[in-house]
């Protein structure tokens, strides 16, 4: 019986992992291990012999049991151990320098836009991609017949798409001018809105996709001029493209929705190659804009004789393009990790002019 204890207790403290004890478990007090072995020869003892025998090998089986639970919570302590030091983490290391991912120049840039109209009061507003001709066209003194309709190169949803509940039949906003109208009825005048988003004109080309981004710009109070306008652009450009001295040409210009209207160049200069803004002899279109049509400020519910004001449309992706050097706008939407890991920002870095 001390053999027996012996050999199966070292064995216990000897199995290495919860696998070979296990083993050791079935061949010890298992159904057919030893010690079951040894209870069947009892009935072949004398029940003298048996009085004795039989409450000593209950008791070790029991102390082999014990011996058991003992060695496998202490196996998995150490498994549990060697698990965390293996996975062990550093929470309080710096975060790599080198990113998988980044922002594309189009997030990063309507970042910036908005954080420097918000310094001049100008709040955020979105309005559908998938638009009624009604807010595209129409609200914006651009009646059915008229040319810049056809200029537009829209894109019309098919006729299942149907159309809202005036009968206007939906198509894909070919500006963010709609936003304007919205804004107006949601928000009433005075009014200061930017609002940024996808754009949709069929065209593809080097400076062209089918698909772009703009932002909308809004102004409505009882006294707002062209040079209101002038001073919010210039301020913009200065902020925006991080020079000094930039010069601004408003060129004489037309829209439906905006009398008097402005083009409005930045200048610069291509010499070397290279693009430098606010010097040379080259102009740069990079907006349009004007002042409020009458008919645009009734058709989004604000009185013309008491509010005036202005608006101005911008390209999102081709002032990236300026302020980044991107040579090709289509590259913007060609999803080429290469491309995003050269001209991405960084998720970490705040955009310009965004206080820390
Ligand atoms: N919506 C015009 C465009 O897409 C830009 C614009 C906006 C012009 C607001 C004037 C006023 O070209």
């Amino acid at each position: 019986m001390d053999d027996l204890r012996d050999k199966w207790l070292t064995a216990i403290l000897d199995a290495g992992d919860e696998a070979a004890l296990e083993d050791v478990r079935v061949a010890a007090v298992g159904k057919k291990g030893e010690v079951a072995l040894k209870m069947r020869e009892l009935g072949r003892m004398t029940p003298e012999e048996r009085q004795q025998a039989g409450p000593r090998l209950n008791a070790l089986k029991d102390e082999i049991n014990a011996a058991l639970s003992a060695r496998k919570a202490s196996l998995e302590d150490a498994a549990l151990e060697a698990r965390l030091a293996d996975e062990w983490l550093d929470v309080t290391l710096p975060t790599r320098a080198r990113h998988a991912g980044t922002i594309h120049p189009v997030s990063q840039v309507t970042e910036e836009v908005t954080a420097i109209f918000a310094d001049m009061g100008f709040g955020v507003a979105e309005g559908p991609q998938i638009e009624t001709d009604w807010y595209v066209f129409d609200a914006l003194n651009i009646p059915g017949h008229h040319p810049a309709r056809a200029e537009m190169d829209t894109f019309y949803m098919g006729r299942d798409a149907g159309a809202d509940e005036n009968g206007n039949p939906f198509v894909l906003r070919t500006h963010t001018s709609p936003v304007q109208i919205r804004s107006m009825e949601a928000q009433g005048a005075p009014l200061r809105v930017i609002c940024p988003g996808r754009v949709y004109r069929a065209d593809y080309d080097q400076t062209h996709t089918p698909m772009f981004h703009q932002v909308e710009g809004l102004a409505l109070d009882r006294d707002i001029t062209m040079a209101n306008l002038k001073w919010c652009l210039e301020e913009f450009c200065r902020a925006f493209f991080e020079v000094e001295s930039i010069d601004l040409r408003f060129r004489a210009s037309h829209f439906p929705f905006t009398e008097p209207s402005a083009e409005v160049d930045i200048r610069c200069s291509w010499e070397g190659g290279t693009l430098k803004l606010g010097q040379g002899d080259d102009w740069l279109e990079i907006l349009g804009s004007g002042m409020v049509h009458p008919k645009v400020l009734q058709a989004g519910g604000v009185d013309p004789d008491e509010w005036q004001g202005f608006a101005f449309g911008m390209g999102i992706d081709r002032i990236a393009m300026l302020k980044y050097g991107i040579p090709d706008l289509r590259a913007f939407f060609d999803a080429d990790l290469r491309w995003l890991r050269h001209y991405g920002f960084s998720p970490l870095a705040a955009p310009t002019r965004h206080a820390g």
